[in-house]
């Protein structure tokens, strides 16, 4: 059996949850009132403007509804209401990647994002309702932004930085968003980038529903300005009254959409609501990262991605805490870049991705050693599974074996952690996210929905709807239900189903085995192999394509792609091919998607009705032996043709 680490008993002792049976208490408070625990909650950690008066709605699975007839709003929860005893405290802490700083107290954040709200208001003619994409670095404006339309009932869409023009579009469209904004570009590896060409881009190829253009100065490079479409912000919000009252939301209005990838070519625009997802976010920033008064927070997520939404944004914000910022990647200059950030802020709390820990332990591993880092007490991972090697790295060297980490299970569409340890209580081990939380009722089931016994591979579900649950994909209700909800059902009702394959350990924690449908998790990212697959598709010579994700030491996964020509004559090098193919791939997605390797093959292995034997190709990939009969397949010799190759490999 794999050690245990336990929590330390000093520390427990001032934790909000200090010990297994605290969280057991609450565990089975929900068990036996699920909406009493919930509503419980709403009503303890919203400032209503008026209250709900029914918790759960579920007459219409799986359209589920959360906290009735309640009206709030979401900036007023993370700023006015910190107005009187957190006027003065950081609310954000930013660094620019040269060095450059900049504090914004909960005040200033009330000033900037009603002046914000203001201009998108009035001079953009932007009301409740109206999707507004933003395009945006990782810098302060961005989450004025994000706030000024949850002031204003706007619904953002939040693209991330290094999704191409035609992905862009695809998304711009999708909503029909009628104002995008983004910057001139920032900074990435000590370098100026750019972003508003990519709209540029994106908007020369449709997108009619865009009317104008807002453009946040940060970089100061050249750009191209069209009259009467594009507006630069800093001057303009100046204009602007520093008083905007909020708009009285419901607590199921839309408050964002969030493209993320399915199994199919077209990324799905994921609907979260107001109320349930705020709450989710309040109560995990107090149960698992045990947020306090005078703790500096720093999540590096890109804002793109949910973790920028939920654990830089709106979960930090309205809970009071103080949130930090940085523009531009982890090594630069150096591969101390962070420890060293974590000393000078002081950092109680660090969230990353494994990804990180991984590249920040191959390129850097006696970096953390060089700076002072007895301020942090909790650290996390999220977004993959995470190997015990950068695991025991990041505990020892990072945490200096005191701190906890959190390996938070979750997804863009459940809003918030799912299942992770509870920092004081929860004894952890690597690769494992350990529980549900309280009131999460997650479970690995088989193909018809019973659990399944400790050590046996399962589907990852979630029985019950939660608060924070993704509410429908926009404009596709029934792709929603198709997507998440098969056959299975539990109490009558359908079950949520994440995509992701699961076990109990011998501990009976969840151990989180990867994706089981078409996704595919690189560095991060999640990418749908199909999209990528539809991308490759365009090359002339390309007659047929399968993409899987290959395992890789620093990314996690790499993106794999088998390929079948048209005309092998015309075949260059694979080295040629495969930068042809990389070059269609940065343009209709972005460079997170280009392929690491290719394997030119004569043909795909099939069913007799066609059908690509994914599973297969997964297996070679990952160098497993393929176990299962492969003679009922149309063409088997092609599967021993690609084993030989990989071999050769
Ligand atoms: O496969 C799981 C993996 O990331 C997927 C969700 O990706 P996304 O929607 O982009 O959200 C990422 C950030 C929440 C999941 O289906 N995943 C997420 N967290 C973990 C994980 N895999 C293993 N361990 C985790 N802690």
């Amino acid at each position: 059996m794999e050690k245990l680490f336990y929590p330390n008993r000093e520390e427990a002792k001032k934790a909000r949850i200090r010990n297994i049976c605290e969280y057991q208490e609450l565990v089975e408070e929900a068990k036996e009132d699920y909406e009493g625990y919930w509503g419980r909650l709403a009503e303890e950690k919203i400032d209503w403007f008026e209250p709900f008066d029914q918790v759960l709605d579920e007459s219409n699975p799986p359209f589920y509804k959360w906290f009735i007839g309640g009206k709030l709003n979401v900036s007023y929860q993370c700023i006015d209401r910190h107005l009187e005893s957190r006027k003065n405290k950081a609310a954000i802490i930013f660094e620019g990647e040269l060095g450059d700083k900049r504090v914004i107290t909960y005040r200033e954040l009330y000033y900037e994002v009603n002046r914000t709200a203001n201009l998108l208001k009035n001079r953009f003619g932007i009301s409740k309702g109206d999707r507004v994409v933003i395009y945006m670095p990782m810098i302060p404006e961005t989450t004025f932004m994000m706030l000024a339309c949850a002031r204003i009932g706007a619904i953002h869409s939040v693209v991330f930085g290094g999704f191409s023009a035609d992905a862009l579009r695809d998304r711009i469209e999708d909503a029909q968003a009628k104002l995008v904004i983004t910057a001139d570009g920032a900074y990435r590896r000590g370098k100026p980038y750019m972003l508003k060409p990519i709209v540029d881009e994106a908007l020369s190829k449709g997108c009619e529903s865009v009317e104008k253009v807002l453009i946040v100065e940060r970089n100061g490079e050249e750009i191209e300005y069209i009259e009467g479409r594009d507006y630069l912000y800093n001057e303009l919000v100046k204009q602007e009254s520093p008083i905007c009252e909020p708009e009285i939301m419901d607590s199921e209005d839309p408050l964002f959409l969030l493209y993320t990838s399915g199994s199919t070519g077209k990324p799905k625009g994921v609907q979260h609501s107001q109320a349930g997802y705020i709450l989710h976010a309040m109560v995990t920033m107090e149960m698992v990262f045990d947020i306090r008064e005078n703790d500096t927070y720093w999540c590096t997520a890109d804002v793109g991605w949910i973790t920028g939404h939920t654990y830089i944004v709106y979960g930090p914000l309205a809970v009071g805490a103080t949130t930090i910022i940085y523009e531009g990647v982890p090594v630069y200059p150096d591969a101390g870049r962070w420890w060293r950030m974590v000393e000078e802020y002081q950092v109680n709390q660090f969230y990353t991705a494994p990804t990180a820990i991984r590249l920040l332990h191959k390129t850097g591993i006696e970096e953390p050693k060089k700076y002072d880092l007895s301020s942090l007490r909790i650290l996390g991972t999220v977004g993959e599974p995470i190997n015990p090697d950068a695991w025991l790295w990041y505990y020892n060297e990072v945490g200096g074996g005191r701190c906890p980490i959190v390996d938070t299970w979750w997804q863009t569409e459940t809003g918030g952690h799912m299942i992770s340890p509870i920092p004081f209580a929860t004894p952890i081990k690597p690769g494992s996210a350990t529980n549900p939380l309280p009131g999460i009722m997650a479970e690995i089931v088989d193909e018809v929905g019973n659990r399944v016994p400790q050590g046996e591979k399962g589907f990852l579900c979630i029985t019950k709807p939660w608060p924070s649950m993704i509410r429908t994909i926009w404009n596709d209700p029934e792709r929603f239900k198709k997507s998440y909800f098969g056959d299975v059902t539990k109490d009558g009702k359908p079950i949520y189903f994440s995509g992701d394959g699961a076990i109990y350990d011998e501990n009976g924690y969840i151990v989180i085995t990867g994706r089981v449908d078409d996704v595919i998790n690189v560095s991060g990212h999640r990418l749908g192999t199909a999209e990528i697959e539809s991308a490759i598709g365009n090359h002339d010579n390309v007659a047929e394509v399968a993409v899987v994700g290959k395992p890789h030491q620093l990314k996690g996964e790499s993106v794999f792609a088998y390929i079948v020509l048209k005309s092998e004559d015309s075949l260059g090098e694979d080295v040629e091919l495969l930068k042809e193919i990389n070059s269609i791939i940065s343009k209709e997605i972005g460079a997170i998607a280009k392929c690491d390797e290719i394997m030119v093959v004569s043909g795909l292995p099939k069913t007799r009705s066609g059908k690509i034997m994914r599973r297969i190709l997964r297996a070679i990939a990952k160098g497993e032996k393929i176990n299962q009969d492969i003679s009922t397949l149309e063409n088997p010799a092609v599967v021993e043709e690609i084993e030989k190759k990989f071999q050769m490999k």
